[in-house]
């Protein structure tokens, strides 16, 4: 019963990713090994402030709340629509949803009185949006996140790694088989 619960969940999220293919740049959700890959090398003991750019329809926005402690902040910045307020629905206190591109960190974090995230998680598809955009949203990622801090990207291919390089010397890459597509992770570290 569960299951089937499940896989229908996962249809559903499926054929929304798909209707919005070119700013998801996929068809299915991430899987939970993909989420423990991206995730892996934050300290989650600590009281941690958290962006997250393009959530999309929350399936690794769940896990960073799961593994949160309660006076952490995640500040998620979403351009669709219906995924922002689908998010929105998500009841937990510690989270802030903006319908909004991942280059207005600054502008938000302005607004949050917030000086520096501890760590940035991304699941923009780097692979679909064009290079000045991405440009600008490194550079304001890199600028809003602690020294200390890792920015932390997954894609399907490396195709992005020689955009991602300037801005962050210091990047680990991982791999994972266990995702559909398989998808490599670019933990950066400021
Ligand atoms: C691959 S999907 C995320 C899926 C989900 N996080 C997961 O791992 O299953 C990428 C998301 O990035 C969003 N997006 C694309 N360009 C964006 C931008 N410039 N700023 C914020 N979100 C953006 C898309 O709307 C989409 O929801």
């Amino acid at each position: 019963m569960v299951k089937t619960m499940t896989t229908r969940l996962k249809l559903r999220d499926s054929v929304k990713l798909i209707k919005n293919f070119k700013t998801t740049g996929t068809i299915t959700p991430s899987s939970n090994r993909l989420a423990e890959r991206l995730l892996g090398s934050i300290d989650f003991s600590e009281t941690l402030v958290i962006a997250e750019l393009g959530p999309g329809n929350g399936c690794i926005t769940r896990t960073i709340l799961q593994r949160m402690n309660k006076d952490s902040v995640l500040i998620c910045f979403e351009v669709n629509d219906d995924f922002a307020s689908e998010l929105r629905t998500i009841a937990d206190p510690r989270l802030r949803v903006y319908n909004s591109c991942a280059s207005s960190i600054q502008g938000i974090l302005n607004e949050l009185e917030i000086l520096e995230v501890d760590h940035i998680v991304s699941s923009l598809p780097l692979a679909m949006i064009d290079d000045a955009l991405i440009e600008n949203i490194l550079s304001s990622a890199k600028s809003n996140l602690k020294e200390g801090g890792r920015f932390l990207q997954y894609q399907y291919s490396l195709a992005n790694y020689g955009d991602i390089k300037p801005f962050f010397s210091d990047i680990k890459l991982k791999f994972t088989l266990r995702n559909m597509p398989p998808a490599f992770v670019y933990d950066c570290l400021k």
